[in-house]
């Protein structure tokens, strides 16, 4: 078998033979196929795509191109969430210790931001001396002895789809579909996962821009997990508009804690609710999603999944002192808050124009391995579809740096649109794929 002729017969619009898939992905992944191939490959891919029996064959060819995490020692169903990646998206804080919290054991590895989407380990960094590089070794025994673990993904899982993601940043090959998925489920896959929640965002913040094209990466990856032996279910949820109010580092931790104490905003507290009422019942605590809802409710409201925040942040060797007073978490030199200048409805909070304002601030990268600022960010005080008075907050800007400061401003203040007509909110959830 020849790489180019692979090449070609994806070029050339024809159905890759599982063969054909498992030669590139070993291939590549050994370094005996070179990264100008590898590209030409993706692109014929992103232009011809692939059939789900193809993409099946593609996650599973990456998902074995390293080690595969056994948890079936530790936890009867290993759960796992992921989100597509969004503005303010600090789901992740919150979900894992309310599912630990209702007696499922939950260890998730997440990733760093990249553009103008936040990383859930970025974000926990902000808390001084939180450790997000555990071995597998360090990750299974945290989960067998407190029930949680949030760290990032560990030395050799998945690597083909580690590679073929860098190639893909630089290539314009990214917005495939079948590529998307199987970069996703290959890496859920490895890390053990046996049903899981996959929460697909849409909107000018996410990598879907509409519903259609979000439909078709759920649809492609509950497909996968069922003719791989797993279970998915994904939610399409809205990322025309930051979730939350906070984004930035320390400002989401702040937001996720507020959130365990039983405050935070309502589209917030409402979507980590509803993708943790998924998770209880795939783990199989409840017969159904109401009672799944219940148990959930009452673990935020009596305070057990804070206890859970606090044991993950003292076993991963955080400064727990920052997170019992979120005041000591990185705080910005300037906090400056922006009012209105007119009466209005909210008619546009642009999620990506606000991502990149806040990666523009310090709070993000625009090159991997760039340093961040855990400090900076943005907070919106408003909603789509809310009726602002002149005077009114919209949005405040935390910089350290008096330039960036006035950048930020004039970039957020082009993000918000106010209309005298009235604009609905918008949803939180469009659909369940399951
Ligand atoms: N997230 C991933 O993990 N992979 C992609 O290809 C896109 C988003």
């Amino acid at each position: 078998m020849k790489a180019v002729d692979i090449i070609i017969h994806k070029r050339d619009k024809e159905t890759l033979s599982k063969d054909e898939i498992e030669f590139f992905v070993k291939g590549f992944t050994s370094g005996d196929i070179p990264d100008y191939q590898a590209s030409s490959w993706a692109m014929a891919v992103l232009l011809n795509g692939m059939s789900d029996r193809e993409t099946t064959d593609l996650t599973l060819a990456m998902a074995h191109s390293g080690e595969i995490l056994d948890l079936s020692g530790v936890v009867k169903i290993s759960l796992d969430k992921h989100s597509t990646g969004g503005v303010g998206d600090k789901t992740s804080l919150i979900v894992a210790p309310l599912v630990a919290a209702c007696g499922l054991p939950f260890g998730k590895m997440s990733g760093r931001g990249l553009g103008f989407s936040g990383g859930t380990l970025d974000k926990l960094e902000s808390i001084p001396g939180f450790r997000v590089d555990l071995s597998s070794a360090e990750f299974i025994s945290q989960l067998r002895d407190i029930g949680i673990v949030l760290s990032g993904q560990s030395g050799n899982l998945a690597p083909a789809d580690g590679k073929f993601y860098a190639l893909r940043d630089v290539t314009g090959t990214v917005p495939s579909i079948p590529l998307i998925a199987s970069s996703i489920m290959s890496k859920k896959i490895a890390s053990g996962a046996q049903a899981m929640v996959l929460d697909v965002k849409v909107g000018n913040g996410a990598f879907m821009q509409t519903l259609e094209e979000a439909r078709k990466l759920s649809r492609l990856m509950v497909s996968i997990a069922n003719l791989s032996g797993r279970k998915a279910v994904c939610l399409l949820s809205d990322m025309n508009q930051p979730l939350g109010n906070a984004v930035g580092n320390a400002l989401e931790v702040i937001e996720a804690i507020d959130v365990l104490h039983g405050g935070g905003p309502n589209d917030l507290v409402e979507h980590c609710l509803a993708t943790t009422a998924y998770l209880v019942m795939l783990g199989k605590k409840r017969k159904n999603l109401a009672e799944a809802r219940q148990l959930v409710e009452d673990v935020l409201r009596n305070g057990k999944a804070w206890e859970m925040f606090r044991k993950l942040v003292i076993a991963q060797g955080g400064d727990v002192a920052t997170i019992d007073d979120p005041d000591l978490l990185p705080k910005a030199n300037f906090n400056v808050t922006i009012n209105s200048t007119a009466n209005g409805y909210v008619k546009m909070v642009h999620a990506r124009r606000i991502g990149e304002a806040s990666v523009d601030l310090g709070a993000g990268r625009t090159q991997k391995g760039d340093p961040i600022d855990h400090a900076v960010g943005i907070v919106v005080h408003q909603k789509v579809g809310n009726y602002v008075l002149e005077g009114e907050p919209l949005f405040s800007i935390h910089s350290n740096s008096e330039a960036r400061l006035e950048d930020g401003i004039k970039s957020v203040n082009k993000a918000f649109i106010l209309s005298k007509d009235v604009c609905d909110p918008l949803p939180l959830f469009y659909e369940i794929v399951e």
